[in-house]
């Protein structure tokens, strides 16, 4: 673990490392074949049998069907034993009342978690902080997320993020601060004088425009 501080790690933008692994699903697990044409969320977590973490994966749980209609699969990771899943997720469901129905990655030798930079070793040389990567289709990091180990991520915004990207994807815009589905959107400013000019006619028509560089129009979402 000590190599961790030079290994670089994924970046935005960078294509989503693949790997093998065992999971709660499969044995013989790939990540690309698994992926499929589907987003991915992919998500670290410190410690089974532990209670933020517990709190975190029953939510992506509950949350499951909003994920999957936005075409987003969700695993999780963790370099606890595949046994350790197991009984954790059989706990969940019987004091919770919750299936934990995505796969989780048992990374007991940390190959996972170190291709994919999820062992920060400032906060723990031993364990994943809470990371989050959303992955698109075409197996691109588009965004990353890191939580420390005592504070619990906001599945909310994970949606908010997914939404975000796949809306500014399809629709050649970018979502401003706080943004959520049914806000409107901003336009990518203009890159020439000409396209100034052709930006500053919009004012007062379909364009809220405040400046040349700042301008808001309605989008439905993707
Ligand atoms: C938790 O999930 O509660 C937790 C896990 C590892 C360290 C601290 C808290």
């Amino acid at each position: 673990m000590a190599d961790n501080h030079f290994r670089p790690m994924p970046r935005i933008g960078d294509p989503a490392p693949d790997f093998t692994a065992v999971t709660t699903h499969s044995p013989a697990f790939r990540f690309s074949e698994w992926q499929g044409d589907s987003w991915v969320v992919f998500f670290s977590h410190p410690a089974d049998f532990t209670p933020v973490c517990s709190t975190e994966l029953v939510e992506f749980a509950r949350r499951a069907d909003e994920f999957a209609r936005l075409n987003v699969k969700l695993i999780g990771l963790s370099v606890d034993s595949i046994h350790s899943h197991l009984a954790w997720i059989e706990n969940l469901k019987q004091r919770l009342g919750v299936e934990i129905n995505y796969p989780i990655i048992a990374d007991l030798d940390t190959k996972v978690a170190q291709l994919y930079g999820m062992i920060h070793p400032g906060e723990s040389s031993t364990v994943t902080v809470r990371a989050v990567f959303v992955i698109d289709p075409k197996r691109t990091i588009r965004a990353i997320i890191y939580y420390p180990l005592n504070v619990g991520r906001n599945v909310d915004e994970v949606l908010r993020l997914v939404r975000a990207l796949q809306t500014a994807d399809a629709y050649a815009c970018a979502t401003p601060v706080n943004w959520k589905p049914g806000e409107k959107v901003v336009v990518p400013p203009p890159k020439t004088v000409e396209e100034v000019q052709e930006r500053l006619s919009h004012r007062g028509k379909d364009y809220e425009v405040v400046d040349f560089y700042l301008s808001f129009r309605e989008q439905k979402v993707a």
